[in-house]
């Protein structure tokens, strides 16, 4: 049973392609279960949203038990549950709905409508509460590229996003391209590492109104240009690549990482920021966090990333941001529902 400030909370979370849930006494993690479909849409070089609704429903169950037992609590112990609601696919986001709804209803315990985005921006506070405020935060996934100003822990504004593709997204699209299935992000972060990163010329995108904001697609362009002029384009299942798209693979990658670097790097200095929070499935790039954290020190900034299962998709996050929540009284009804787009902050 829960202690009075330190309330044991579920938390659900379907908006994509990870079935996962997670048990929160405060803000301490009892369990954090995350059963991936990667295996499920990798043939087809993105997320196949009737496939992946059909397996959340399929798991979530499971997932929940897990997750329970893992905490070593029961229903019974719950005080409040946290579900995603937006942004994602909605399919996926209403079985963790319905899901939620009826824990909450027979358990007769509040509901908590999380935003997936401020899961992320979470996730970074969850692990790392003495984070020095104004905190510059990036949320870097395979559906979102968006940077916010958080004076505090509980407040967060948009200052940048992506005007086109996500960052995570142009990695699924330059791997799909030769032939390494989905999720790109990790599988071109390993290959990179045998790649020479100067092998092919990318320039970086300029806005042409002198804005901040992020573009990812113009990479993944100069990657199948350059693929198709070399005759380097390939189906899934590959194999492992040659020297010349392992080339390609670490150019690419460094660009777009110095790329981020480079804009969030200038964002900081504007704002007067004393950290850098980065989050998201692409937060866990090894590039990325290497660049990062050196670009911090020299600027005497601190940087702070989640844990790599804390990163990615998950409930811990969801949870997180539900303790929040129900610590300001905050509540949902049943009339909660999905939201296929969702900005925060803006
Ligand atoms: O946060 P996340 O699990 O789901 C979304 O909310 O989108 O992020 C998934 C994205 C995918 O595009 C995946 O390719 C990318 O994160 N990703 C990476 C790495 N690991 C995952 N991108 C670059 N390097 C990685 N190591
Ligand atoms: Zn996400």
């Amino acid at each position: 049973m829960s202690s009075a400030g330190n309330p044991v909370i579920l938390g659900i979370e379907t908006s994509c392609d990870e079935t996962a849930a997670a048990v929160l006494r405060g803000r301490t993690i009892l369990s954090n279960v995350i059963a991936s479909q990667t295996d499920i849409h990798r043939e087809y070089g993105g997320v196949v949203p009737e496939l992946a609704s059909r397996h959340h429903l399929e798991r979530i169950d499971a997932v929940i038990d897990l997750a329970l037992g893992r905490a070593g609590t029961r229903l019974a112990d719950l005080d409040a549950v946290a579900v995603t609601y937006g942004p994602g696919l909605v399919g996926p986001l209403l079985v963790g709905l319905q899901t939620a709804k009826a824990i909450a209803y027979v358990r007769k315990i509040p509901i908590l409508g999380v935003n997936h985005l401020e899961g992320h921006l979470r996730s970074v506070f969850l692990e790392h509460p003495g984070v020095p405020f104004p905190a510059i935060s990036l949320i870097a996934s395979g559906g979102h590229t968006s940077l916010y100003l958080s004076p505090d822990e509980d407040r967060s504004v948009r200052l940048a996003r992506t005007r086109d593709d996500a960052s995570g997204e142009a990695f699924d699209k330059v791997a799909k391209l030769v032939g390494l299935g989905y999720p790109g992000g990790p599988v071109v972060d390993r290959l990179a590492k045998s790649g020479d990163r100067k092998a092919v010329p990318f320039s970086p995108p300029k806005m042409s109104d002198g804005s901040l904001d992020f573009s990812f697609s113009g990479f993944k362009t100069a990657a199948l240009r350059h693929a198709k002029a070399r005759g380097l384009e390939r189906r899934f299942p590959a194999g492992e690549p040659d020297q010349e798209t392992r080339d390609l693979l670490a150019s690419f990658q460094s660009a777009v990482v110095e790329f981020m670097v480079k804009r969030v790097m200038t964002i900081a200095r504007k704002e007067a920021a004393r950290s850098i929070c980065l989050s998201g499935g692409v937060a866990c790039n090894s590039l990325l966090r290497a660049r990062f954290s050196e670009a911090a020190r020299a600027r005497a900034m601190n940087v702070f990333f989640p844990a790599l299962d804390l990163s990615t998709d998950n409930a811990a996050m969801i949870a997180a941001a539900g303790y929040h929540k129900l610590a300001r009284g905050e509540r949902a009804g049943v009339a909660l529902t999905a939201h296929a787009t969702f900005p925060l902050g803006a």
